[in-house]
């Protein structure tokens, strides 16, 4: 198997992150494999607004929180979400897992790609990541709660354009502990039309 597809298997969510910055190098690097992911007819309308400010994650922790506190669940909500809730009730609760970079993928909210590029730049970012050492995790909490308003000026503070939306976020630091290997693939999702 050669090195990108060994590189694609291997990559794993990584939810505990020990504190050191992700260096400057390979985090240029990550962001060039960002702006080099494809795009809906070459858009690349995309900001990726790099967040490695304590204070700054911080404020966004509690926002996220609040957001939780006030979200109403039923068996028919998305069960992340449900878990998320219960999850943002301990004292501990880090959306981004404290992870010292959070990487938040915004993009025009007009513009009928923008989940999708986001989509193709995140995951992108991820391989560079992992072909590097580092870990890093798709956040999601700033997709549901960034319309809250207190959350939105919070993102439009610190650089999110004002027509644009969050698309996703992506924590990013070297990984804590061991990575276990991924599970074996659910099912047949393959259908051949020869
Ligand atoms: C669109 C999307 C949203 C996700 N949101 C979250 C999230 O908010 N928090 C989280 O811990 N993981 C999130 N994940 C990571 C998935 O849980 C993870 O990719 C999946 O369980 C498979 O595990 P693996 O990435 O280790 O292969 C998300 C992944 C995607 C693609």
């Amino acid at each position: 198997m050669n090195e990108v597809l060994k590189n694609m298997l291997t990559r794993r969510s990584i939810r505990r992150y020990a504190e050191a910055q992700v260096p400057e190098i390979e985090l240029n690097e990550i962001l060039t494999a960002a702006r080099f992911a494809p795009c809906g007819s070459n858009s690349q309308f995309w900001h990726f607004i790099i967040i490695q400010s304590e204070p700054v994650l911080a404020e966004l922790n509690g926002l996220v929180r609040m957001a939780f506190a006030s979200l109403e669940v039923d068996m028919n909500t998305y069960v992340s979400m449900r878990g998320g809730k219960e999850a943002s009730k301990r004292e501990d609760y880090a959306f981004y897992y404290r992870a010292p970079t959070l990487v938040v993928a915004t993009n025009r909210k007009t513009y009928p790609n923008a989940m999708a590029d986001c989509a193709c730049a995140l995951e992108n970012m991820q391989l560079a990541a992992h072909s590097m050492g580092l870990g890093s995790c798709w956040i999601n909490q700033l997709t549901w709660f960034g319309e809250e308003p207190e959350i939105r000026a919070v993102l439009e503070r610190i650089g999110m354009p004002e027509d644009e939306k969050v698309c996703g976020a992506l924590a990013i630091g070297f990984p804590e502990g061991s990575i276990p290997e991924a599970p074996s693939r659910k099912g047949d999702p393959f259908v051949y039309v020869r």
